[in-house]
């Protein structure tokens, strides 16, 4: 563990290739972040398995049956447990209330496989080939109570061949959101940065060292 480093924790409900993205990159040195946790809402998450395979913990605190509001304070409660300073949701299969977004933002940041605000919700990918766009890609950005509607950090575009199907071009812009998230959370974590209206502004001007002014993030 080291001082210089953002303590992460990864929220997933699914496979997780995304916090793998993230993990290898944190461990290339690529990010000056540690993932302290993998929470998960399914006990059975291949998330969770490539997190153990890694040596990082993992909790699963599973939601069905239980009040909303119950989950995300028990969620928070485990974050605050490993003092999780971010929180990076990959494949978290849930919108987020004000007892999670609160206690976090406007440091929780979400991928998504679409180039929002186009194709919100489940079935991004499959949504835009069905449309017929002709580009398509990944947004990585910060989370609010809203569906895909936080502030956005970072885009990468993907171009939709006339040979796709709806599983080829998810598989592309998959290997492009691997490169977004380290990227866009390398950003967060070493550039000031704050957010005007809906646009996440960094500020290539201000020394990084310098503290933070009362007004930023
Ligand atoms: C990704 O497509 C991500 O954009 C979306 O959920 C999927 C998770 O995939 N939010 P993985 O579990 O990271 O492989």
């Amino acid at each position: 563990m080291s001082d210089d480093l953002a303590r992460v924790a990864v929220l997933l409900s699914g496979r997780g290739s995304n916090f793998v993205a993230l993990a290898d990159a944190c461990a290339r040195g690529e990010v000056p972040a540690e993932i302290v946790l993998v929470l998960s809402n399914k006990a059975d998450a291949g998330g969770l398995d490539r997190a153990r395979e890694r040596g990082i913990p993992t909790v699963a605190i599973p939601s069905k049956g239980m009040p909303r509001e119950e989950h995300e304070s028990r969620l928070v409660a485990a974050l605050d447990e490993v003092e999780a300073h971010w929180v990076c949701l990959a494949g978290y299969m849930r919108l987020l209330t004000p007892v999670f977004i609160d206690r976090y933002a406007p440091r929780i940041v979400n991928i998504h496989p679409a180039l929002l605000p186009s194709f919100p919700g489940v079935d991004a990918q499959a949504q835009a080939w069905e449309y017929g766009v002709r580009v398509s890609g990944c947004t990585v950005h910060l989370v609010d109570t809203g569906c895909d509607t936080g502030p956005i950090v970072l885009q990468r575009t993907v171009p939709v061949l006339d040979d796709d199907t709806s599983d080829t071009l998810a598989h592309r812009i998959l290997e492009q959101e691997h490169v977004a998230y380290p990227t866009a959370l390398r950003m967060l974590l070493t550039r000031r940065w704050r957010v005007h209206g809906r646009r996440v502004v960094f500020d290539p001007l201000i020394d990084v060292d310098r503290p933070w002014p009362a007004s930023a993030n």
